[in-house]
């Protein structure tokens, strides 16, 4: 199989992480450590370049979910499969994401961490699919709006294949 055509390239995606961890870096200096919660699996190379680009006291936890679906539909119902290991009461928290498509996924976690009285909760994603999303969800750091493609790389997969593309990639699931 062909590598999947570059939506977005290295060096688009380099420059647009510097940018959004300057900004953070700027929005979050002198309010103490920031929490930065990646969401498994997708966000786990997003995190991990992000997160060495920022220049504020900050930690890394990892949290875990499942949507449930009927069939290959999403039904819109988020599981906490993996939690935080540490409280975040009275922290700043910034939810990493790889995409934000139907946005039920980072709905869910923004009220599942607000309940727990945190500082901030905030929202940093790589990619947002604007026109698909189905719940009022605002993301406060974002990367790429992108059309309704399926893409892949950066950490995203299609089947667990290609999460470890250097680049973002679009592919036909019907090839
Ligand atoms: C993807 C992505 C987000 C979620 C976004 O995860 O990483 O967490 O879907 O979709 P939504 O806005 O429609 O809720 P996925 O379920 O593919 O799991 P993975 O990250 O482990 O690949």
């Amino acid at each position: 199989m062909p590598n999947p055509k570059t939506l977005i390239s290295e060096d688009e995606i380099k420059a647009r992480v510097d940018v959004l961890a300057s900004q953070i870096s700027l929005d979050y200096a002198d309010k103490g450590e920031l929490v930065l919660v990646g969401v498994l699996k997708g966000a786990f190379i997003f995190l991990a370049d992000l997160s060495r680009r920022l220049s504020i006291p900050r930690y890394i936890e990892f949290i875990a979910v499942s949507s449930y679906e009927h069939g290959s539909v999403r039904s819109g119902a988020v599981r906490l499969v993996m939690d935080v290991r540490r409280s975040i009461e009275g922290k700043h928290v910034l939810v990493v994401e790889d995409i934000v498509d139907t946005g039920h996924t980072i709905h869910y976690l923004i009220n599942m961490l607000k309940s727990r009285k945190p500082a901030s909760v905030r929202t940093c994603a790589l990619l947002h699919k604007e026109h698909k999303t189905e719940v009022d969800v605002h993301v406060d750091y974002l990367g790429f709006k992108i059309g309704d493609e399926w893409v892949v790389g950066y950490g995203l997969d299609y089947a667990e294949k290609d999460r470890t593309l250097p680049y973002i990639g679009v592919i036909d699931p019907t090839d």
